[in-house]
């Protein structure tokens, strides 16, 4: 497999083209950005962090019946994937209020909900990843409702495993976001990242924060909270 000319630089990950067209390469970076990149930083380590953790959650997936577009880990921060068309949609899955949830509808931090919710934004950076709804999400042509229908019965799916995996290492899984990409005969299959840069994580027993929260929040240590996280999923 051959590593050709960059394709796409991202806020955390940079994507190259193979000489296979159906086959892509991502390599994760320790930049960091928050509030649609008007924070910048750098997160020591990260890249190889998340590589790892979203590589582990998807050959888990595949697993339990749930397509992902991951193919082979090729090094710490590379790992070869299915090509596949983003459908703008960004997936969030919630089983306890946190973040845009609490702000937007005024609910404390930290209230679990009896059932998990779903949500999605459409991608769009200039838009500032504004809230969709399924009738406005066919009026524009993002999904369509079977898609639809499939993207979300594998979120509330991976929402299961992720929850129950997590809790086995004593992290509490707050929310996360997903991205789906059709391959090109269409099959819709998970893309993108499973981390703590698109996760909420909180210890089970303290509440502390694992995730990039410790970023956004200036809640210092946030190097620690990814090693942390690293740590409770592959040990030392
Ligand atoms: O900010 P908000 O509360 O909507 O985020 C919900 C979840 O989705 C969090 O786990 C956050 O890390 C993730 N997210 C993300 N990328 C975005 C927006 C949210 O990974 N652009």
């Amino acid at each position: 497999m051959k590593k050709l000319e960059q394709i796409y630089e991202g806020k955390a990950k940079k994507v190259f083209n193979t000489d296979d067209p159906d086959l892509l390469i991502v390599d994760y970076k320790d930049d960091a950005t928050a509030f649609n990149g008007e924070k910048k930083g750098t997160i020591v380590g990260k890249g190889v962090i998340n590589n790892r953790m979203t590589n582990q959650f998807m050959r888990l997936l595949a697993a339990d019946s749930v397509p992902t577009h991951y193919v082979e880990e090729l090094s710490d921060r590379e790992t070869l994937v299915k090509a596949v068309k983003i459908v703008p949609l960004e997936v969030i899955v919630r089983n306890i209020a946190a973040g845009s949830f609490s702000k937007r509808f005024g609910v404390r931090e930290g209230t679990v909900f009896k059932k998990p919710t779903l949500e999605f934004s459409y991608k769009n950076d200039d838009l500032g990843d504004p809230m969709i709804n399924d009738s406005q999400i066919y009026a524009i042509e993002l999904a369509t409702p079977s898609e639809l229908a499939l993207i979300r019965e594998y979120a509330y799916k991976i929402n299961d495993f992720l929850k129950s995996t997590l809790l086995e290492c004593g992290i509490t899984l707050v929310d996360f976001k997903l991205e789906f990409g059709k391959t090109s005969d269409g099959t819709i299959i998970l893309a993108d990242e499973i981390s703590p840069d698109t996760c909420r994580f909180w210890d089970a027993k303290t509440g502390e924060k694992l995730d990039k929260d410790r970023f956004r929040q200036d809640l210092g240590n946030v190097e620690g909270a990814y090693q942390e996280m690293s740590r409770r999923l592959f040990g030392k």
